[in-house]
């Protein structure tokens, strides 16, 4: 409708449409007129520029005064349901303000700083962002043995960004993608992309991307290459911040193209908690038990060696349930006590072995030499 027009008439169409009750068309001549006054302003001088602010705002105010949700806005709706039409075809759950808080993640604090750098502050203060040319490029890839919080922490960080946090989660992808996987991959980035500010977090990333020559598939050589494409693909739009993320325990099995520069290009190792870590771990959990005596922490955290973060989370709810078990059929007021853990720890054993350990430090040493 208003296509190659001249600012005079999209104004005097505009007025037309209002005049005849025609909200939705007047405001789509005013924001074309927005539009334009707007790409003037940069060519001329000061007092010019003010003169046309004026228009600006009053062109602004009818369009209030009229109204009808500006077509940016509803432009922005449409893409959203648009975008989550395609990753709900595709299987995908897309969720905003969900998850643990940072506070939450015990330890982690070089993981935390560098993505308050390179994540969280851009995404607050994009503009002084834009002033360092500083953007979102490249991925990051957690590795580590399992339990010990790579997937966590990457919800608490879509939490605090309140992003649009896209979960690929591959395994329950390979039923539902079977035979169209190229293509699927394709949409996948695309929504992706129409719900940026987003997190495209892809978990377990390793049976998604397995080493080209692990696999004998046609089909998933070309994935990995498809995605690969894709995913270079978005270096050149920071307009349009999209996170990309993976998580692994078996970083060793990832095809090698996968984490080359551009692609997940920094690797972050996501150890088993130290000593501190753990007794922290168990204090938080412990928070909301109100039924509960002298606790050593401190203690529980030496005698934790080995213990990932869900083995400590799975101890604290074992040791609960146990007093609360022992309050119903004793009828007495029970209490998780230090001995309730000594004797849990009986039971409970830790999930991490020192060689499984040893290999993920051996894969460090070998991809920085
Ligand atoms: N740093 C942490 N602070 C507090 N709780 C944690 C931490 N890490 C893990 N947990 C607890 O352990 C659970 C399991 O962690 P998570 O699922 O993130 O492990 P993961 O590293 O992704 O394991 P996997 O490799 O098996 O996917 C979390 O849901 C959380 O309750
Ligand atoms: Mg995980």
């Amino acid at each position: 409708m208003t296509d190659g027009k001249n600012l005079g008439a999209l104004l005097r169409e505009g007025l037309e449409f209002e005049s005849a009750g025609q909200k939705e068309k007047a405001v789509q001549c005013y924001e074309e007129s927005i539009k334009i006054l707007k790409a003037q302003t940069k060519s001329v001088d000061i007092i010019q520029q003010e003169v046309l602010k004026r228009q600006i705002q009053s062109l602004d105010n009818a369009i209030k005064k009229m109204g009808v949700p500006k077509r940016e806005k509803m432009d922005n709706e449409n893409q959203r349901n648009d975008a989550l039409s395609i990753l709900g075809e595709l299987g995908l759950a897309v969720s905003q303000g969900e998850g643990p808080t940072l506070n939450q993640v015990v330890g982690m604090d070089d993981l935390k700083k560098e993505l308050f750098t390179k994540v969280i502050y851009p995404i607050k203060f994009p503009d002084l962002a834009k002033e360092f040319n500083i953007n979102m490029s490249g991925g990051l890839l957690l590795f580590g043995p399992p339990g010990n919080g790579k997937t966590f922490i990457v919800r608490a960080l879509a939490k605090e960004v309140n992003m649009n946090f896209i979960y690929v989660n591959p395994s329950s992808l390979f039923s539902q993608w079977f035979g169209n996987f190229e293509k699927n991959i394709t949409s996948m980035f695309k929504a992706a992309k129409m719900l940026s500010p987003a997190i495209l977090f892809f978990d377990e990333i390793d049976s998604l991307f397995p080493s080209r020559d692990q696999t004998t598939s046609d089909a998933s050589r070309r994935g990995v290459s498809q995605f690969l494409n894709e995913m270079g693909g978005f270096k050149n739009d920071p307009t349009k911040p999209v996170l990309i993320l993976g998580a692994t325990n078996v970083p060793w099995q990832l095809d090698p193209a996968v984490t080359r520069p551009g692609r997940f290009d920094r690797l972050i190792y996501i150890p088993p908690p130290d000593k501190k870590s753990r007794s922290e771990i168990v204090r938080l959990y412990m928070n909301n038990v109100v039924r509960k005596g002298e606790i050593n922490y401190e203690k529980i955290g030496e005698l934790t060696e080995g213990y990932s973060a869900a083995d400590i989370e799975f101890l604290c709810r074992y040791s609960s349930q146990k007093a609360f078990m022992k309050s119903i059929e004793g009828k007495q007021n029970e209490i998780v006590t230090m001995d309730t853990f000594l004797d849990a720890l009986k039971e409970i054993k830790p999930s991490i072995h020192k060689n499984i350990i040893e290999k993920y430090m051996k894969f460090e040493l070998d991809r920085k030499s």
